[in-house]
């Protein structure tokens, strides 16, 4: 029997699962790690703690699950995306890496697209300037720490450098580095004429695979510390989103997935490259070979939750304790006793600043039609219709592109709450379906590593295979049509609003 090993570097941690080819989990394990966040607005993590959490959570699931490890015949690595490592000539980490989640790089931001062209960036990049993309992360080295910049030999990505102390092998794939702003999206390489306008060397990047390609093996220093064989092939692997959608099945037009976590995703497969030339959506190269996705992401959707809750149901959250029950059920049923529309209140979800639509870092949340009527019912279920609201301004930029998102799931922790699940169908008038395996982004990566193996033909066949929808959800029809004009309306906030959030931000 060949087994396949996923593994994912997330943010609060790592997780491997090993699997059976039938994508059944045979062992799993995950090790968590700290972010330091240096200075406001800054987040860092030390890459060695991602390969410490790499060495314990492999070496854990392949002594657990009794396997031989000669009969792992590939193993896939998934990412959180977009974290600048920087590496000298002996392959030494020079610094913390700065991770997807920092905003320290406004300035770079600006004169990336000052550089390039703010339509040429799209065209090439198929993003504007973003503050979270590795770009600008590298020109602030360059800028602020000029001696470590003058002394790094290789840039590679949070996986790509797990990927290198797995195997000695610089390498790296489509999807992840789509995240960087120094590919060419449409061309799926790295674009000589950003690198040449940003002043930065080809040379300090690895070769580009696509994600189910074989990139090298296990080498003999890795397999002596985490028990894997030196057989076991290492493929491309894929950043967490496009790893998450092999794992839903999402790899074919018309699929698509919203995940409801922290913050809010709607990424749908798209067989041709689509740009928002506006650069509302995220457009990157998928994992499937010759494809691409469009992403829309939403700073604070399970935030905005958490926020509400933890702000106003603290007896709530203390009877759950007592109880032994999940806090937001009672947080859940306070919502439901409001009607549609939450008795015309309306939520901004824009905690954070918001990605899509309106990328722009100063925009706060607001409650709008605030009346003395209100009670803590109506801003919780305001707050989980904005958020809905928003996802939905996302699905509509998609609707505009002419990428299809017919088929929808959904997963994150906030599609546990049936409440807030039979809310976003009705938001967004179209039937949701749940996933079955818990375990999208690892699956996802063994996937790939299975089609790199020979263990299955394609990417979409292993997922017609593996991979089942569970139940669905279809939207009532009457609560649809009152959720339009309620989103109309929400729509009208935002630019109503825009100038005085940037004085706000002066303040
Ligand atoms: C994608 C993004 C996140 C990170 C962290 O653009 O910023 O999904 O990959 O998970």
């Amino acid at each position: 029997m060949k087994y396949l090993l996923g593994i994912d570097l997330g943010t609060s941690g790592t997780r491997s699962v090993l699997f059976n080819p039938d994508g059944e989990v045979i062992a799993a394990k995950s090790a968590e790690y700290p972010l330091s966040q240096p200075q406001n607005g800054w987040a860092e993590q030390d890459p060695q703690d991602w390969w410490e959490a790499a060495i314990a959570t492999i070496s854990h699931v392949v002594r657990q699950s009794g396997v031989d490890p000669r009969q792992i015949a590939a193993l896939g690595i998934s990412g959180q995306m977009h974290g600048l490592v920087m590496l000298d000539e002996k392959g030494q980490v020079l610094r913390p890496s700065i991770i997807w989640a920092d905003q320290r790089t406004g300035e770079e931001c600006e004169d990336i697209t000052r550089l390039v062209g703010k339509e040429r960036l799209i065209e090439i990049t198929a993003n504007p300037a973003l503050t979270g993309f590795t770009a600008s992360k590298i020109m602030w080295v360059k800028k602020h720490q000029p001696d470590i910049y003058k002394i790094t030999r290789h840039i590679l990505l949070p996986k790509d450098y797990l990927r290198y102390k797995l195997t000695g092998d610089f390498a790296t794939e489509v999807s992840d580095a789509s995240g960087m702003q120094l590919l060419d999206v449409p061309g799926r390489q790295w674009s000589q004429e950003v690198l040449d306008k940003l002043g930065i060397a080809r040379e300090l990047f690895a070769r580009v695979y696509e994600s189910p390609e074989v990139t090298g093996h296990v080498s003999e220093e890795a397999s002596r510390l985490t028990g894997l064989s030196q057989s076991t092939l290492v493929v491309g692997g894929a950043g967490d989103n496009a790893a998450a959608a092999v794992g839903t099945g999402t790899v074919r037009d018309g699929r698509a997935f919203t995940t409801v976590g922290t913050s809010g995703v709607i990424f749908a497969h798209s067989s041709r490259i689509a740009i928002d030339p506006k650069g509302r959506v995220h457009t990157f190269c998928c994992a499937v070979p010759g494809a691409w996705h469009v992403m829309g992401v939403m700073q604070s959707a399970g935030l905005s939750k958490r926020w509400i809750r933890d702000t106003l149901c603290q007896a709530e959250i203390a009877q759950a304790e007592k109880l032994g029950i999940d806090s937001y059920d009672l947080v859940d049923a306070l919502a439901a006793k409001s009607p549609v529309g939450s008795n015309r209140l309306i939520y901004l979800p824009y905690l954070m600043g918001e990605r899509t639509p309106h990328l722009d870092p100063d925009c706060r949340g607001v409650f709008f039609g605030l009346s003395a009527m209100h009670q803590r019912g109506d801003l919780i279920r305001a707050v989980m219709e904005g958020v809905s609201f928003g996802l939905r301004d996302s699905l509509e930029i998609l609707d505009g592109m002419g990428v299809k998102a017919d088929k929808m799931l959904l997963t994150g922790g906030g599609a546990k709450s049936a409440f807030w699940r039979q809310l976003l169908a009705d938001v967004y008038a179209r039937p949701l379906s749940l996933i079955n395996s818990p375990e999208g982004p690892a699956l996802g990566v063994a996937i790939l590593a299975g089609v790199g193996a020979g263990v299955y033909q394609s990417v979409e066949s292993a997922c017609d295979a593996l991979v089942q929808p569970g139940d669905a959800i279809r939207p009532d029809t009457s609560k649809a049509a009152v959720y339009q004009r309620f989103h109309r309306l929400y729509q009208q906030l935002y630019p109503a609003l825009k100038q005085s959030w940037q004085e706000l931000a002066r303040l």
